[in-house]
């Protein structure tokens, strides 16, 4: 298959990538924008690859999604690209609706111009050039017991989790509208190598690596479903070949830990100390606990293959292993941003 992925210097976008043009023999043409949380460096390994090609563009500017459409001639659109940080949207909602509402549309609106073209006719659907939108679990909101089928009424807390359900919305709207063969794939929360410091799992390896203070927010008790991203990119990889148009499938990961519980084993597995744990303020309007079923993925024939522990493990043993990735982030503009959100700099 010949896609175009979206927002694939991205932590996930580039773990797909990776697995597509590795595992599946894809054509991959990325199309991000390198906003501060894209990296070519994540893709640096694919360079060179004949059926690799890299192109710098927003999803809402309508001539770099043409051009990228037609340099890829796609049989697939996978849209990863997004303002992904919880803490950055209620600082700064503006870029959140940029991306997720006008870039969804202009992609949405150049995958309706293009469904016909796909060279292959998209071999995973009947009607040509087929639209993946990846999405997340937050837009159910939080959920103490029990847990969120697709059926879920949508329920987003935060401005990132609002405008990612309000782009999901629109992509419903052209399936249901122009019968674009659009589907929806929604992840829990992932974890793995070249995810942006940023996050929880990679803000705490570093900080416990660095023997800085490792910020909790609140008592801690917040609960995820976590996913290793290699068991999501592959999810979405199946709902592409074999998922239904016009349907969601949401992709879970098979343990659930509670922050402090990730913290203390990420002390653990760095030979950190306790004492570095300090509880500093919580988000405003935290979600308390997220969890996903993945009985409709599932039953397409995906399962997760990656255990947190084990996966935990080979995440620290990854960030300790490849400086080279993370130093330049640590060193650049991060610095700042971590000293306006946690009051305190990074040694
Ligand atoms: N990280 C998670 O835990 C998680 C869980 C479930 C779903 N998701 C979803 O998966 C997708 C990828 O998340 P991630 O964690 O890899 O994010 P990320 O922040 O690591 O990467 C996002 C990528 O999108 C690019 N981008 C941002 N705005 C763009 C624009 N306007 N045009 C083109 N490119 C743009 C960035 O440059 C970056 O490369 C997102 O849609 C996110 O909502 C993430």
């Amino acid at each position: 298959m010949r896609l175009l992925v979206c927002g694939g210097a991205g932590f996930i976008g580039s773990t797909f990538a990776r697995q597509r043009l590795r595992e599946h023999g894809d054509e991959v043409t990325v199309l991000d924008k390198l906003t501060y949380a894209g990296r070519e460096e994540s893709l640096q390994d694919l360079v060179g690859d004949p059926g690799f090609r890299f192109i710098r563009g927003a999803i809402e500017d309508p001539d770099a999604v043409a051009g990228a459409i037609d340099a890829a001639r796609p049989d697939a659109i996978v849209n990863f690209a997004a303002e992904t940080h919880v803490d950055r949207s209620i600082a700064e909602p503006d870029a959140f609706v940029a991306t997720h509402a006008l870039g969804t549309y202009v992609l949405l609106e150049a995958a309706r111009a293009h469904r016909g073209t796909s060279r292959s006719g998209g071999r995973a659907g009947e009607h040509g050039l087929r639209y993946v939108q990846v999405s997340t679990d937050e837009v159910y909101g939080s959920i103490e017991q029990g847990t969120f089928t697709e059926e879920s009424p949508l329920a987003p807390s935060s401005p990132y989790s609002a405008t990612k359900a309000g782009a999901d919305l629109l992509v419903q709207s052209y399936f249901h509208t122009y019968r674009l063969p659009a589907l929806i794939c929604r992840g829990s929360n992932n974890y793995g190598p070249y995810q942006y410091p940023e996050k929880l799992i990679p803000l705490m390896i570093l900080n416990a690596l660095h023997g800085d203070s490792l910020p909790v927010y609140g008592d801690g008790m917040q609960v995820r479903n976590w996913i290793h991203s290699t068991d999501f990119a592959a999810a979405i990889g199946h709902v592409l070949e074999h998922g239904r148009e016009g349907e969601v499938y949401n992709a879970g990961g098979p343990d659930e830990e509670a922050n402090m519980t990730v913290v203390r084993r990420i002390v653990e597995l760095t030979g950190a100390s306790d004492s570095q744990i300090e509880h500093v303020t919580d988000r405003p309007g935290h979600d308390r606990r997220y969890s996903l079923s993945s009985e409709k993925v599932r039953a397409l024939g995906w399962s997760p293959r990656v255990r947190f522990s084990e996966g935990l493990e080979q995440t620290v043993a990854w960030y300790r292993d490849n400086r080279w990735w993370w130093e330049p982030i640590r060193s650049g503009e991060y610095r700042a941003y971590y000293e306006r959100q946690y009051g305190r700099a990074l040694s």
